[in-house]
């Protein structure tokens, strides 16, 4: 805390800039914590968020419904294959804490009272409640609370980079599954498996090998385990695709959105699940099968219209194409970034690269100066007019979705500048 004297304060936003009080611009190299879509100020949106306060602001879902959450449930679900239900909250964490809840509960509405333990990989993240914090165990983030948290099955995620002695890339990944296997055959009370969908993010932009994913939802499925993703971070077109598991080929029982739902203008969540686990909920008052969860701002018109607009404009916009198109943009700067000698690893799907940062090539030992490299990196990237922050000795780039491809390669340019010149205040 104490290397933070003061905070820039933004005053405005237009595009793919933020502006502070003093009229400096730094372009939004982390659209503001991985959710903006469209720049800020859009016009359209802000024009949604108007009109809808003009009808109503918020009216509570708790016996009630309001007319944009209804038409957001029918199109989350029209566009999450498998799904059937929406349940709104308004942030991520709470997203995952209503999926771990959902499914848990499940298997109590169902009779079955051994269900209770949750399977999960190491280093993943899904929000900074308990329940979230459970989960998804980073420890550098959570250790301090580790006695509090219920604990989980973990296993292990391959890192093409950071591959144990003895294994070739595929051996590991071999490894890993097996010893999901094997677990899920000895272990009947696992009542489901949560992990991130396609890349790991807060964990150090771990992307998955091509059929990881979808053998960890065969292997759920086999042993009648339910299959819970958080498309938090990676859905909504960040890693090229709208919805990322549609991609892996692994539908889920349960699945959440955040960040990018509603272009990253107002705060809200959805956990959806699909009609096996949704019917189980479904009883007579007596039966107390329902789903005691519920938040003040749960389904708020003024989001769920805005995040209607948002997914509107995905459509009208063809953004999904867009993205796919513009994160070639990446690929243009690969050599020069592997030419910095603290460069050890570009990871980089989508919208999405992980630049991780080392002292020494060959043995890959992380950078570790005294300071916060996230404040190193802040500083100078601010000197270069880039918005950046780094995930311990990972530069992390999650730029706006529709950023465009000039701007793409300005961002890349200034990073690139940004950590040769931070260089000698990390090794
Ligand atoms: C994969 C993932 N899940 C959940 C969350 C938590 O979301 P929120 O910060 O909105 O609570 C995040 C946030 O970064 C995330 O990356």
């Amino acid at each position: 805390m104490k290397e933070w004297s003061s905070f820039d304060k933004i005053t405005k936003g237009k595009g793919m800039w933020l502006i502070d009080s003093q009229g400096n611009k730094m372009l939004d190299a982390v659209a503001s914590m991985w959710c903006n879509v469209w720049g800020h100020s859009n016009p359209e949106l802000v024009k949604t968020i108007s009109e809808q306060s003009k009808k109503i602001q918020h009216s509570s879902m708790f016996n009630l419904t309001n007319e944009p959450a209804e038409k957001l449930a029918d199109s989350l679900v029209k566009i999450s294959p498998g799904m059937h239900k929406v349940f709104y909250s308004d942030n991520g964490s709470s997203a995952m804490e209503i999926a771990i809840k959902i499914a848990l509960q499940y298997w109590k509405n169902l009779g079955d009272t051994k269900k209770i333990e949750i399977a999960t990989v190491e280093n993943g993240y899904h929000g900074d409640t308990f329940g979230a914090m459970s989960v998804g165990y980073v420890p550098e983030f959570f250790g301090k609370f580790k006695k509090q948290l219920f604990s989980t099955i973990q296993f292990p995620v391959p890192n093409k980079y950071r591959i144990p002695k003895g294994f070739t890339f595929t051996d590991y990944q071999n490894y890993c599954l097996d010893k999901i296997e094997k677990k899920f055959s000895k272990n009947n009370n696992i009542a489901a498996f949560v992990m991130e969908s396609g890349t790991q993010m807060a964990g150090g932009v771990v992307i998955y090998p091509k059929g990881f994913q979808k053998k960890i939802s065969q292997l759920c499925k086999k042993y009648n385990i339910l299959f819970v993703l958080d498309e938090i971070a990676t859905g909504f077109g960040r890693l090229g695709s709208m919805v990322q598991y549609e991609e892996q080929k692994s539908i889920p029982d349960i699945v959440a959105y955040g960040k990018m739902l509603t272009g990253g203008y107002l705060t809200m969540a959805a956990t959806l699940a699909n009609k096996k686990v949704y019917d189980s909920f479904s009883g007579e008052f007596n039966d107390w099968k329902h789903l005691f969860h519920g938040h003040t701002y749960t389904g708020n018109p003024i989001a769920a219209a805005v995040a209607n607009q948002n997914i509107k404009m995905y459509k009208k916009n063809n953004l999904i194409k867009k993205i796919q198109k513009t994160s070639k943009v990446f690929e243009k700067f690969y050599n020069e970034l592997y030419q910095i000698d603290i460069v050890g690893d570009i990871r980089h799907k989508g919208m999405l690269m992980g630049i991780e940062l080392v002292k020494n090539k060959e043995r890959k030992t992380p950078i570790s100066p005294k300071k916060s490299i996230n404040k190193i990196f802040f500083d100078e990237g601010k000197k270069n007019g880039i918005y950046l922050r780094t995930l311990g000795n990972i530069v992390m780039l999650v730029p706006p979705l529709a950023i465009k491809e000039s701007e793409l390669e300005l961002l890349l340019n200034k990073t690139i500048t940004t950590i040769k010149g931070a260089k000698s205040k990390v090794v």
